[in-house]
């Protein structure tokens, strides 16, 4: 199909975070191939929902990259694709760094030698550590307490001395946490294995899990659980956008937080997930899950004042009500 406006590559676009992008740039008008070597992605969503170009093959295979260029006429790249579990990533690091840094190396030059020169990096608030300050500004010091934060950190590290030394314009997203499903209910989270609390609220909810296990109840925080702050995915998709169209115009390279500032406890969110699905949800108190930071909450300030993103869904019950359709649709 042609059209008017570029091409993006989006690497990870077989994910959950990857496919809203997808879906945001295609009503955008950007055309869109997806680069997902189907380790944790899903063919079906980007074949059969999304219906855009799936190359399958993998970020730290330089001649199949260079392949991909060649054949493709790209403009920028948005790169989801790592891998994401934080337990995982302290007992297995070197699959982390091989993949999470060698991998976007690899990606990053091969781009540099067909001259596609932006790139919209996800990052996260892992990246920050245990905060000094909540909400957390984009220049709080970054000192991650996981491999997966460090990984992401040094991709960081590597964006901001290509900037300088090859004009190479990035932005990088630090999310809080992703949360939520597409509104239309076309896509949503699939993880297997799947460790973060919504789905597993929600599958607690649908009867597939017998309890959802509550992580610590004796933290510094009002009702003794870890506070995070919810990100609807959509909203999520919305500002790599923006922040696309910012590289484009011309923007120079820089981060942004991408959260709504809101905090919710962990019993805030199992109580809110039980008026949303109308389901009892049984919860078992459990230890503390080493490596969870009391409190991540961040301001997004940055990303409101110079690219103009407004968050549409900011509310947890809009966040939890599209998750539990998807849920209900994918795995009911
Ligand atoms: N939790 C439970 N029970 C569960 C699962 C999670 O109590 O079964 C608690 C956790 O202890 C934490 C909160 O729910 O306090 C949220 O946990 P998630 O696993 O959903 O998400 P995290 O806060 O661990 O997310 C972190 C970082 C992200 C990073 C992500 C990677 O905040 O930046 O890990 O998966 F991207």
């Amino acid at each position: 199909m042609s059209q008017d406006k570029p091409t993006i590559l989006v690497t990870g676009g077989a994910g959950y975070i990857g496919s809203h992008a997808v879906k945001a740039l295609q009503r955008a008008g950007y055309g869109v191939v997806v680069l997902d070597n189907l380790v944790y992605g899903h063919r079906d969503i980007v074949e059969e929902v999304l219906k855009v170009e799936l190359v399958v093959g993998d970020t730290s295979d330089r001649p199949f990259l260079d392949r991909l260029f060649s054949t493709h006429h790209i403009d920028a790249v948005m790169h989801f694709s790592a891998y994401a579990y934080v337990g995982e990533s302290v007992t297995d690091p070197a699959k982390y760094y091989r993949n999470n840094v060698i991998g976007t190396l690899t990606l990053l030059e091969a781009m540099m030698a067909a001259s596609v020169k932006k790139f919209v990096f996800s990052s996260t608030c892992a990246t920050y550590g245990v905060p000094n300050i909540v909400p957390i500004p984009e220049d709080h010091p970054q000192d991650p307490i996981n491999p997966y934060g460090a990984t992401k950190l040094m991709v960081e590290r590597i964006l901001a001395d290509f900037d300088p030394a090859y004009d190479f314009k990035s932005v990088c997203f630090r999310y809080f946490n992703a949360a939520g499903a597409d509104p239309d209910g076309l896509l949503g989270e699939d993880h297997n294995p799947e460790t973060h609390l919504i789905p597993l609220v929600l599958m607690a909810a649908l009867g597939k899990r017998d309890a959802i296990s509550i992580f610590g109840t004796d933290y510094p925080t009002p009702d003794g659980t870890c506070i995070r702050d919810y990100i609807h995915v959509s909203d999520l998709a919305d500002a790599h956008i923006l922040g696309l169209e910012y590289l484009l115009g011309g923007g120079n390279s820089t981060a942004f937080n991408l959260g709504n500032g809101l905090g919710f406890s962990v019993k805030e969110v199992i109580d809110a997930a039980r008026e949303i699905t109308g389901r009892e949800i049984k919860v078992i108190e459990c230890d503390r899950r080493p490596g969870d930071p009391p409190a991540l909450v961040g301001s997004s300030d940055k990303a409101r004042t110079i690219l103009g993103w407004q968050p549409q869904y900011p509310d947890i019950k809009d966040i939890l009500s599209h998750a539990w359709k998807w849920h209900q649709k994918r795995h009911g």
